[in-house]
């Protein structure tokens, strides 16, 4: 049988990886396009890249932007896919504050990029958009599912407003098989770095293995309905293995303030932290020393912050059968427990280098 070939936009991103990984065990046929850039950013696919027989089989990659359409549609043309996966974007909220044009470009007219591109073919693909729960901002104050109304916060949230509806209108317009997954925060070894969760895992471990004194956050408040990445993967997955298209939340149905997510990290590492003082004076101190190792800096609070994220994933479970399946306790364990192994490895290798010069 003739295997699938999917084509993945942010292949080189936390979820492009995983879901590369993901299809390519499935027998799919991956195509991915990486941006070209001058220092290396393909960490994230360099175990599959690096396996020749994947790398000449069952992954291409291509040069290209979303932001380039007449690159976009030689890649749609070159690659046949029968699956879009459109993961590309701008990503960070709150960069998106800093470049809010160059965050509309990539997000909202990439997707409609790509969406013209397929009407313009003779493509009979599936489009997978990922939107994500930004989209409801502050609106709501109980779970939030597909028929919650939007409020987006962020330059970010207002760009994917735009993919959302374009998909939505591309679909009723022209009858292409295009769909929304409307994800909550999820998170993984692979989170980028500048994202919350993995601030917080890489720094307790820097704490704990003595690299630095402490590090800065913004808003400890902040709730999110944090899930585990790869188990979203496979959700994205089957949204576009349904059979009409449709839009659909993946989430945990639990949230949790950055508070906590912070409070649990040290827990792994066998420490407990206490807060002291209030609003930009907060400090977290371990309890066992009394050691400041958090501080709270106001370049990391928002214009614009978007309170609370919790996610009612009925419509999944239902329609798609899917299910995290993933804890956020274990969630913060994985995170945490890889980080310090890392950082050890690399910290004893440093040492011995050092000691032998
Ligand atoms: P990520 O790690 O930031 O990855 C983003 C990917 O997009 C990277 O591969 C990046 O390439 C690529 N990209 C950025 N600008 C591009 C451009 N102009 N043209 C082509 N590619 C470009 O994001 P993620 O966490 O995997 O999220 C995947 C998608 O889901 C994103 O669209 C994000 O907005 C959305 N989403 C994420 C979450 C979440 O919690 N993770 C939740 C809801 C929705 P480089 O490696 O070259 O930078
Ligand atoms: N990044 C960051 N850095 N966030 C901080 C910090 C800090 O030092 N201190 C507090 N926060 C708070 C933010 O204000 C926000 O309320 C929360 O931590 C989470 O921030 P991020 O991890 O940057 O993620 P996000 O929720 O803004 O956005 C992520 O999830 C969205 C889905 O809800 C991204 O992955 C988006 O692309 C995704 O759409």
């Amino acid at each position: 049988m003739k295997s699938k070939v999917a084509l993945i936009t942010g292949i080189t991103g936390q979820d492009g990886s995983y879901l590369a990984e993901f299809l390519i065990n499935k027998g799919y046929i991956v195509h991915g396009i990486v941006r070209s850039s001058s220092s290396f950013n393909r960490e994230r696919i360099d175990h599959l890249t690096s396996n020749k027989e994947i790398f000449h089989n069952t992954l291409f990659l291509h040069y290209g932007d979303l932001i380039d359409s007449s690159n976009l549609n030689r890649i749609l043309e070159k690659a046949e896919p029968d699956e879009i996966y459109n993961l590309g974007a701008q990503s960070h909220v709150q960069v998106s504050f800093e470049i809010p044009e160059y965050s509309a470009e990539v997000n909202a007219l990439g997707t409609i990029r790509l969406l013209d591109g397929i009407r313009n073919s003779s493509l009979r693909t599936k489009f997978y958009q990922a939107s994500t729960s930004e989209l409801f901002g502050n609106s709501s104050t109980s779970a939030q599912n597909e028929d919650t109304n939007f409020n987006p916060r962020s330059p970010y949230a207002v760009s994917k407003l735009y993919a959302y509806w374009i998909v939505k209108n591309y679909r009723e317009a022209y009858n292409i098989f295009a769909s929304n997954g409307i994800l909550f925060n999820h998170e993984s070894e692979r989170r980028g770095e500048t994202f919350v969760t993995r601030k917080v895992s890489i720094n307790v471990s820097k704490i704990i293995l003595g690299i630095i004194n402490k590090f800065s956050l913004g808003n400890l408040d902040a709730k999110r309905d944090w899930g585990y990445a790869p188990d979203f993967v496979e959700g994205i997955w089957k949204i576009l293995q349904s059979d009409t298209p449709d839009d659909f939340v993946l989430a945990t149905n639990e949230t949790h303030t950055v508070r906590e997510f912070i409070e649990e990290a040290f827990i792994v590492m066998g420490e407990e932290i206490i807060w002291e003082g209030k609003g930009l004076d907060e400090k977290g101190i371990l309890k066992k020393t009394g050691k400041e190792v958090i501080d709270i800096d106001k370049r990391y609070f928002r214009p614009t912050e978007v309170d609370f994220l919790l996610g009612d994933y009925s419509k999944a479970k239902q329609k798609l059968g899917w299910e995290p399946k993933t804890t956020f306790n274990e969630l913060v364990r994985k995170m945490v427990t890889y980080d310090y192994n890392k950082l050890k490895i690399s910290t004893n290798r440093n040492v011995h280098i050092f000691n032998k010069l």
